[in-house]
């Protein structure tokens, strides 16, 4: 007995260095830049494989609703996409639209448009996206323009941050040199996809435009806060090993290339912006939300010192700070309202300089889900004016 005890703790040690080494070469590919790239965007993974983007009603859309065609960029990519008719319109064709493109035009004066920028991996086919444009343009009754960024599916180029906002700035440009008003177009990102949101929301602010709104679905506040915060198959954090060498995430930091800091794009958005999280994401917690939210609400609250040497905190200095978080405490009740809805979450909104911000947490939908529940999709559309 004592022979195989022994033996199965030399194993177990085995395995441990096994594990730590794997873990130590995972963490210094991610230094390079090559494979931080293909860690972040993961856009070699072409799921749906082999996808015919030229007939969505494989997928599951309606014949004759969707137009694939090509966008350029203004840095001369050429981008994959899908414009997909809201169910009204289509619906009230006498025939199947015969070409689908004959009808862009109107269709984006008839409806509002959704302008959807995916997560990371896999390409516009993929089956929960589907399943976002199918629920869009039925229950918010609007079009939807999906595109592949640079580097993924039938899209020339590499990514890269800015690559991907150009890239959606380019959609953008698109659905209103096809006529699409400004106030009816909404910047909708989901995952990664919400980095690109949020930057193409504050570039837009940065030119005077105002779209419909920008929604936020399970969104991160920034790589750098989601690698803090990730679990290895929701259970392992990535992080926790490194942050016990000191210093280690400051160099994490500065070896991150794509940080997507939508955290420093939020005072820049000026539109009317619905963030939603699901409590039961395992890839991204619903906290990077509710840290998205209070960044929106923050310039509107009073501040509340810090203490000089938390070590030690003098009586009148204690007084003072906690006056200020009353005071503070009082305010944000003042503005924000928030709604229980059993058994689907809570919506919290405020609404401040002319524009509001609504945060829903549902309690079901997972990472990739969120989006398609109807009670998401009908927070975004009393929000935003749909309905
Ligand atoms: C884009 O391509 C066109 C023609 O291929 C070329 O004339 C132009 O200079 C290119 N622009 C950029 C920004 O590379
Ligand atoms: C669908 O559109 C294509 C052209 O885009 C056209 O050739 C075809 O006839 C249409 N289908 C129907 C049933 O109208
Ligand atoms: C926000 O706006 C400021 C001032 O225009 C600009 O310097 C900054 O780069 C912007 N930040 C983001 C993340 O858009």
């Amino acid at each position: 007995m004592p022979h195989t005890s022994q033996g199965f703790l030399a194993r177990a040690r085995l395995y441990l260095v096994g594990i730590g080494a794997i873990y130590a070469g995972a963490v210094f590919l991610l230094g390079i830049p090559y494979f931080q790239s293909h860690t972040v965007y993961l856009n070699a993974i072409k799921l749906p494989w082999f996808a015919n983007f030229d007939a969505p009603e494989k997928y599951g859309l309606a014949p004759n609703k969707t137009l694939n065609f090509k966008l350029n960029t203004a840095d001369n990519e050429t981008l994959g996409a899908w414009f997909i008719l809201s169910d009204s319109y289509y619906h009230s064709l006498p025939s199947l639209p015969s070409p689908v493109s004959a009808h862009v035009e109107i269709a984006l004066r008839k409806r509002p448009t959704i302008l959807f920028l995916h997560g990371n991996a896999a390409t516009r086919a993929f089956k929960a996206r589907i399943l976002h444009y199918e629920a869009l343009s039925a229950r918010l009754q609007a079009n939807v323009l999906a595109i592949d960024y640079r580097g993924f599916a039938d899209s020339t180029g590499t990514p890269s941050e800015e690559g991907l906002v150009k890239d959606a700035r380019a959609a953008w440009d698109w659905l209103v040199s096809r006529g699409a008003r400004p106030e009816d177009i909404l910047v909708m990102g989901h995952s990664l996809g919400t980095g690109v949101s949020a930057q193409l929301g504050a570039e837009l602010s940065r030119d005077g435009i105002r779209p419909k709104g920008v929604v936020l679905l399970s969104p991160f506040s920034s790589i750098r806060e989601l690698l803090n915060t990730y679990h290895i198959f929701g259970l392992v954090p990535l992080m926790r090993p490194l942050a016990m060498i000191p210093y280690m995430t400051n160099v994490v930091t500065w070896a991150l290339i794509h940080k997507f800091d939508t955290l420093r794009a939020v005072p820049n958005i000026t539109a009317d912006v619905v963030i939603a999280h699901a409590q039961n994401d395992w890839d991204i917690p619903y906290t990077h939300s509710e840290v998205l939210f209070n960044a929106f609400l923050a310039p509107y609250l009073p501040q509340v010192d810090s203490p000089m040497n938390p070590m030690s905190i003098k009586k009148d200095e204690w007084a003072r700070i906690s006056e200020q978080q009353r005071v503070r405490s009082v305010k944000h009740d003042a503005l924000v309202t928030r709604t229980e809805l059993p058994h689907f979450g809570s919506v919290e909104k405020f609404e401040a300089d002319g524009r509001k911000v609504i945060l829903v947490k549902a309690l079901a939908g997972g990472h990739d889900y969120l989006g398609v529940q109807e009670g998401v999709q009908d927070a975004i559309g009393r929000a935003l004016g749909f309905f």
